[in-house]
């Protein structure tokens, strides 16, 4: 089917790498070719998955060697600049050749590659890798709800359309900015997130793919009437959720190197006794916290895997650890694992996790109760989902101070692998959770259906 040609524009991070590959193979196996698009500070150092009908096309974003939370303001300028540049150059050359892309599909923030598409006359849709509620939670932000936000303090909620009651630990960071964890300069985001919505509402009737599934957001993807949003998630590998293909078991556009060595220790560990731990591709968890989680976890003398990288500035963050060597023999360190396979893993009990919403909807999809520790971002209203709507996690709560203290974390990890009533429904949800996202995208689930009939809608509205 040459005839849909699709030309995916990411964000050069993992958390949008992952989903858009799976997205890409998806689309291909419906008959589309895909060619995916990032800068090279991303693409010079990804893994790229041989795929007949997927293709790359990188273009410099200024930071070819490599990008670092510190250099996202100016990063973002950059990026936005080269890349229009060099994205109006492809989308024209391609035309000219006589082989054009039918459709430009971008991830979340990269509005100007939308603009860019509708420039040339080529059409364009967002693929959303945040759920749901947090794009009803920006949307209502910057149109019609502002004040509600910006007013609420305390103990008090917001109420708005498709979201649950909203305290101000549950907004996401960047409409706050006291309580993240994470001290990045990030005034770049919130600016980028209003452009993002009014990119979505230049469209007189606007469709956003979004990674994740009916049963899973059902109100919320249907909060906002000006904009249909089309659930297609999860986007995880093929192998973990229908096993159509059982040799998709993988993202495949890793950027960092995976040791393997965890596989036999994880294999020797009884059914639901490991606890595993990560914070996504991306932020440095600060010491003070990295402390804390440690003593809880050494307290709670449960095995556990945890993928502590190496810091930006080289650190390997274990070493500056006080119970060091107490952590040594209770379970492993890692620098990167195979997150969903991990996940897959008989052993494991729970995941303590940032909340990154990829990671989120890899334990919704593998069927892990989760310890949520938000950083920044999209996971302080994701962690609000995790414990309140979908009870399959336990959010950890800092003290008087705003600390997160070890017993805490010991509390929350005790809480979800226990035997008692609590651990028995969070098992029982995560089980329930794990079998719609497996039905969603069968081939008569609704994510499989929606994208199906996406893909028929950009065969008729072919430029
Ligand atoms: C970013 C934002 O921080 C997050 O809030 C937003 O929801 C998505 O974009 P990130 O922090 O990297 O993402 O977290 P997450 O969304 O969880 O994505 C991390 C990805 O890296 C996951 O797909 C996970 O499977 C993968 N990963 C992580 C590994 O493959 N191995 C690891 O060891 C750790």
């Amino acid at each position: 089917m040459e005839d849909c040609h699709v030309l995916l524009v990411i964000f050069p991070g993992q958390g949008h790498i992952n989903p858009s590959l799976q997205f890409a193979k998806r689309l291909v196996n419906l008959g589309a070719k895909v060619t995916l698009s990032t800068g090279f500070s991303a693409m010079n150092h990804m893994s790229r998955p041989q795929i007949p009908g997927l293709d790359f096309a990188p273009f410099s974003d200024g930071y070819d060697a490599g990008l670092k939370p510190d250099d996202l303001n100016d990063f973002w300028v950059s990026m936005k600049t080269r890349g229009s540049d060099a994205l109006a150059k492809l989308i024209t050359a391609r035309k000219e050749e006589g082989r054009p892309f039918t459709r430009l599909i971008y991830t979340t923030i990269m509005y100007w590659a939308g603009v860019v598409a509708r420039g040339l006359h080529v059409p364009a849709t967002l693929l959303w890798i945040q759920p749901a509620t947090v794009l009803d939670i920006y949307y209502h932000y910057f149109t019609e709800y502002g004040d509600l936000f910006r007013n609420c303090s305390g103990n008090q909620v917001v109420e708005v359309p498709g979201v649950p009651c909203l305290g101000v630990r549950d907004f996401p960071s960047f409409l706050f900015s006291t309580e993240t964890n994470v001290n990045y300069d990030l005034d770049w985001a919130i600016e980028a997130m209003r452009d993002q919505i009014e990119e979505i509402n230049v469209e007189e009737s606007p469709k956003v793919l979004v990674n994740t599934f009916d049963a899973l957001e059902f109100d919320a993807l249907r909060a906002i009437k000006k904009v249909r949003m089309v659930g297609i998630g999860p986007l995880i590998p093929s192998a973990y959720l229908d096993g159509k293909d059982p040799s998709d078991t993988a993202f495949g556009g890793d950027l960092r190197q995976n040791s393997n060595d965890y596989v036999e220790w994880l294999d020797s560990q009884p059914k639901n006794s490991v606890v595993y731990l990560a914070f996504g591709s991306y932020a440095d968890v600060p010491n003070t916290i990295l402390e804390e989680i440690a003593q809880g976890l050494v307290n709670s003398k449960l095995p556990f895997l945890w993928v502590l990288r190496e810091t930006y500035k080289g650190e390997k963050p274990e070493e500056k650890l006080r119970c060091k060597e107490e952590l040594e023999g209770q379970g492993k360190i890692v620098r990167w694992c195979a997150q969903v396979e991990v996940l897959q893993h008989p052993s494991i009990g729970c995941f303590l996790t940032h909340c990154g919403w990829n990671s989120t909807l890899e334990s919704i999809a593998s069927g892990v109760p989760l310890v949520a520790c938000p950083l920044w971002n999209d996971q302080f209203s994701n962690a609000k989902l995790i414990q309140d709507v979908w009870k399959m996690g336990v959010r950890v709560s800092g003290n008087e101070e705003g600390v997160v203290t070890a017993d805490e974390y010991k509390r929350c990890i005790e809480c979800v692998m226990g035997g008692g009533e609590k651990g028995e429904e969070l098992r029982k949800n995560a089980k329930k959770w794990k079998d719609l996202a497996k039905a969603a995208v069968k081939e008569d689930g609704s994510s499989y259906l929606n994208l199906k009939a996406y893909m028929d809608e950009m065969l008729t509205l072919k430029s």
